[in-house]
């Protein structure tokens, strides 16, 4: 390791299991000496094992519903306090939707469903910076990270409704970062994950295949989610203070690939 975040101090939202994006960033943080802060929604802290990570990390967990804004204050604040200063580094990794957990096909929504997924999938995350924003809670040069999927820029039709919620996510990040960046030095950037076998993913239909597929197209194969924790540390590092308002692939080059040879080969039989 290289303690590239030593003596930084940060919240991390989303470790629901081992699997989950989050989990693992959250101990690569660790060993790259940063503290944080671990949140969830009050109901994910009685299915997960986020427990497990605060022992093995030195963390305190503090549950919020990303979506509640007296939540977001109490978490803000509370963090700090425990930290000891304000943030350096904060990890969105969060997304569910309705519609897909009802099995609403896209053409069928309940909007109702549709709300409530686009509130935690996306305006959770300007709900979020607002906060962080108003409390001037990010110290300068700080570095706030969300997780997306490339379902923002292109259609893929089992992602339903999380491929608006995602776009919508990407340009929050652009809209924020600029105010965050002028006014506090901040920067804001989303991260777009290849497929991965965490709880949210695997609740895409036909995620199996999906997986495979994007494992075939990708010159380097799908990053994992240790791949995406490692990332992550990078940007929240001094070492990419002038990155922000991007939308930065991370799918071993699937998003540039228009067919690869392993594809052309599962359909031509030979
Ligand atoms: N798994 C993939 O294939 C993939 C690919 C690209 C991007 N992503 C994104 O990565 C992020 C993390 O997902 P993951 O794959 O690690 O799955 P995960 O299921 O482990 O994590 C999703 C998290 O969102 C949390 N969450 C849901 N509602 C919430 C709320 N109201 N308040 C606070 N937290 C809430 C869940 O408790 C859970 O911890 C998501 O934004 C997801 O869309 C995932």
């Amino acid at each position: 390791m290289y303690n590239l975040l030593k003596g930084k101090r940060g919240i991390i939202f989303g470790a629901l299991d081992e699997n989950s994006i989050a989990w693992k960033t959250a101990e690569r943080v660790h060993a790259e000496g940063g503290t944080f802060v671990l949140t969830n929604a009050p109901i994910a802290m009685r299915m997960g094992q986020i427990k497990e990570l605060a022992d093995k990390t030195g963390s305190e967990i503090i549950p919020a519903d990303a979506t509640n804004l007296e939540d977001l204050e109490n978490l803000v604040a509370k963090s700090m306090e425990i930290l000891g200063g304000k943030i350096d580094f904060v990890l969105h990794s969060i997304g569910m939707s309705v519609n897909v957990r009802k099995g609403r096909h896209y053409t069928d929504q309940n909007y109702d469903f549709t709300s409530k997924g686009w509130d935690v999938s996306a305006v959770s995350f300007h709900k979020v910076m607002q906060t962080l924003y108003k409390q001037d809670a990010m110290s300068e040069w700080g570095s706030i990270v969300a997780l997306t999927y490339m379902a923002a820029q292109r259609t893929f039709p089992d992602y339903n409704d999380m491929a608006d919620n995602k776009a919508y996510l990407e340009s929050i990040a652009r809209s924020f970062g600029y105010f965050f960046g002028k006014e506090k030095k901040v920067r804001v950037n989303t991260i777009s994950q290849s497929p991965t076998p965490t709880t949210a993913g695997q609740g895409v239909k036909g995620f199996g295949g999906f997986i495979a597929y994007a494992d075939k197209m990708s010159p380097l194969g799908n990053a994992t989610a240790q791949d995406c924790a490692d990332y992550t540390v990078s940007l929240f590092s001094d070492l990419t203070k002038k990155v922000t308002m991007q939308n930065l692939f991370h799918d071993g080059g699937f998003s540039n690939t228009g067919v690869s040879q392993e594809v052309i080969e599962e359909f031509s039989g030979e």
